[in-house]
């Protein structure tokens, strides 16, 4: 069962370039280095991996703001980089993408990067370089300044936390007093710091994680003991291959996923927090917003290295 048609799905899309959105999270670099293997290095007993291409991406809370900039609304990114070469590169790629950083450098970490290290079709290994100690009040007092710098103008906030330090309990009480929905995909080590939020948007194992809950509690009770802890209306629980399931106050509605192949699930949940923020935000109900994301990501799962999706393939997934 679907909530939405195409006639009311086109009204809500249609609205999409007029919204703003602030994304509040961690910065990251997703970098891929593509090559080879052909032999084993005279100086240790490893293999030696030749380099032939390299990417680099937006990733973490970039990505999020990535899809926003994709259905053509505005993406503000308020968050943390190094002083440092990746830093830049980071800026480099928000510009591209439309996505205007307000950003706070800190000389005292590095810009996050996960390096996949790939031979043929096969990872060999992930370098992470990273700094998840929590920031010092001057850090965090700088985030705030930016966050109150731009949270006037948008429509909507979304948190997009990876645990690497820029979420604090001060971040939450800013962005809370701002009056703002406030839509947050989690870090189950942090969930304390979401009570009163509009909506939250875990995977499962996010979820039961947040519960402190064991595999034989079902995932409506989880849901309702997230609800109860944090005090919130709204909760959505995306289930992978098994689609979502939708919280409303004590309504639990079940959605259906859709995707039609799937290749590469990664970022399919920055797709869902993106798309069902800017949907809620065009007047849609949350029925119907989670319906439209759970389309999005249904799309996204199936293409290769895209984790986004513009408003006419979105228009066009869904069915008359
Ligand atoms: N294997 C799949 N088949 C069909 N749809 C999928 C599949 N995996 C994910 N989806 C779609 O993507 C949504 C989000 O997926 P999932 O629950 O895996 O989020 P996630 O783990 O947060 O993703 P991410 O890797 O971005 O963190 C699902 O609700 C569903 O709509
Ligand atoms: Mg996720």
């Amino acid at each position: 069962m679907h909530f939405v048609n195409k006639n009311r799905a086109k009204q809500i899309i249609d609205t999409f370039p007029e919204k703003k959105v602030l994304v509040v999270g961690d910065l990251m670099l997703d970098k891929y280095l593509w090559g080879k293997v052909e032999r084993i290095s005279p100086e240790a007993p490893v293999p030696v991996f030749e380099v032939e291409r390299e990417t680099v991406n937006l990733g973490g809370a970039c990505n999020v703001a990535n899809n926003i900039s994709a259905l053509d609304a505005k993406a503000y990114i308020v968050g943390v980089i190094g002083n440092d070469l990746n830093g830049k590169i980071l800026k480099q790629l928000l510009q591209e993408k439309n996505i205007e950083g307000i950003l706070v450098e800190d000389d005292e970490r590095p810009t996050t990067i996960k390096t996949r290290v790939i031979a043929v079709s096969q990872q060999l290994i992930r370098i992470d370089r990273e700094n998840k100690a929590k920031l010092s009040p001057e850090v965090e007092e700088k985030i705030i300044q930016k966050i109150n710098s731009v949270i006037d103008k948008v429509d909507a906030v979304i948190v997009s936390d990876y645990g690497k330090g820029v979420i604090t309990q001060k971040v939450m009480d800013t962005l809370l007093s701002s009056g703002k929905m406030v839509f947050v995909d989690p870090k189950p080590s942090n969930c304390y710091l979401y009570k009163h939020i509009t909506i939250m948007t875990p995977n499962k194992k996010e979820a039961y994680q947040c519960a402190k809950a064991d595999e034989e509690i079902s995932v409506e009770e989880v849901g309702r003991k997230i609800m109860d802890y944090l005090q919130i209306d709204q909760l959505l629980i995306t289930l992978g291959a098994e689609g979502m399931a939708l919280f409303e106050g004590k309504e639990i509605t079940r959605i259906k996923a859709r995707a039609k192949k799937v290749f590469d699930v990664t970022g399919a949940g920055d797709t869902v927090i993106a798309v069902l923020t800017l949907s809620k935000t065009a007047g849609a109900n949350w029925k119907e917003s989670a319906c439209i994301a759970n389309f999005a990501a249904g799309y996204v799962v199936g293409e290769i290295g895209t984790a986004t999706v513009d408003r006419k393939t979105l228009l066009s997934l869904i069915p008359d």
